[in-house]
């Protein structure tokens, strides 16, 4: 299989990340915090490195602050759904993931909070001015995604981050597309809250990710239980990160996210993501030049993230997905992608669109294989179309 489907997990994992899930499992296997015995202190231990190795990544300063989730979307349910209250009003961008839209209009409805989306052009690109402007005294929270999972077009959050300082609000990242494959300063960009999947450009197992949680940020609790420590009191601990982690955390899943760090961060996200987009540049101008082809999203050089959504002539996006899996064994992703705000901008609401995502491992040939494949679905198509 060639997998192209990058933006949605990625695919294969490092041999390391194997390795290490298997040892954690054969090894450990033990409940981390919560024994003095070896293979708890090494559990322990485990969970320690992978922090610091995310707080590395996000340039935080407090690896306490980067809390373990089961993925982007619970980080960013704890997020929001810890943070706003009755009247509040949010900014959001015409980009967001289900992942943040829906969990605000769980808000919307249970909570009265109010939401802004600020506008943007057909290949997402958006104003930071249009979003600074959309701010009003009831703001209590800016929340972005940093790089769209359905057109690539990446979101200027380190210029707007500072604005949303100045004026006194909350900012929010959801860094699912970026995490691993563009740098990340949380703290030079006056983010307060960032979510970040493992099991994506982490090269981590699914079931693991992290929300890293500012100062500024007073979170309520999403679950309350044993935190190992404490157990006298009846109250959840303030302190970070026993607050937001209640119950035995997913050890093994946390031991592959760091050996995927591993590699990220010997390499740097920057080199990483660097590569990618060389990919899917290359990918992006020459399906460009195939008859009957149509591209969404920024041009080569101006997207952000490394993904290249197209329509293939005369057929739906599911079509063309399945015709790419079957007869050329190269998986994408068709439809809306959890993002149909962003494909009622791109004028996609209807067909969908087919989303090769390049990711880690992904090579030339790959990209030649995709091209190729392309070529010839669409040379068909065109002489079906001729007839006889
Ligand atoms: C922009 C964005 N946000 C959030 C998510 C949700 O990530 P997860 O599946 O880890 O919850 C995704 C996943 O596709 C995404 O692309």
């Amino acid at each position: 299989m060639i997998y192209l489907d990058n933006a949605a997990t990625s695919c294969p994992k490092p041999s390391t990340v194997i390795a290490a899930v298997t040892r954690a499992l054969a090894e450990v296997c033990a409940s981390p915090g919560r024994g003095a015995y070896e293979p708890a202190l090494e559990a322990g231990r485990i969970l320690l490195k992978a922090r610091r190795q995310l707080a590395r990544l996000l340039s935080a300063r407090d690896p306490s602050r980067v809390v373990f989730t089961l993925n982007a979307t619970h980080g960013l349910n704890l997020a929001l759904k810890g943070l706003l209250a009755e009247g509040d009003h949010v900014v959001v961008s015409s980009l967001e993931h289900n992942a943040v839209w829906r969990p605000l209009q769980s808000l919307v409805a249970k909570r009265g909070i109010r939401v802004s989306r600020v506008p943007c052009g057909q290949d997402g690109e958006t104003d930071p001015a249009d979003v600074i402007a959309a701010i009003r005294a009831d703001t209590r929270l800016v929340a972005l995604t940093h790089a769209s999972n359905v057109l690539g077009t990446r979101l200027a959050v380190e210029e707007i981050g500072p604005a949303v300082r100045e004026r006194e609000k909350l900012f929010l990242v959801d860094a699912a597309q970026t995490a691993g494959s563009y740098p990340i300063d949380v703290e030079d960009w006056a983010v307060d809250l960032l979510a970040v999947p493992g099991h994506k450009g982490l090269l981590g197992p699914q079931g693991v990710g992290a929300l890293y949680v500012g100062e500024r940020a007073r979170l309520e609790t999403l679950v309350e239980g044993g935190t190992g420590g404490n157990s006298e009191s009846a109250e959840q601990p303030q302190s970070l990160p026993d607050r937001y982690e209640a119950g035995t955390p997913n050890t093994p899943g946390i031991a592959g996210l760091s050996a995927g760090l591993d590699l990220i961060l010997q390499e740097g996200p920057a080199e990483i993501g660097r590569r990618e987009m060389v990919l899917a540049d290359g990918l992006r101008r020459r399906l460009a030049e195939i008859d009957g082809v149509r591209l969404y999203g920024p041009g080569p050089g101006l997207g952000a993230a490394p993904v290249v959504p197209v329509l293939l002539p005369g057929m739906s996006s599911a079509e063309a997905a399945f015709i790419l899996d079957r007869a050329y064994g190269i998986a994408v992703r068709s439809g809306l992608h959890c993002a149909p705000e962003a494909h009622r901008v791109a004028g996609t609401l209807n067909s969908g669109l087919v989303r090769f995502s390049l990711g880690y491992f992904n090579v030339q040939a790959d990209v030649d294989a995709a091209v190729e494949a392309v070529s010839e679905i669409a040379a068909k198509t065109a002489a079906r179309r001729e007839g006889p």
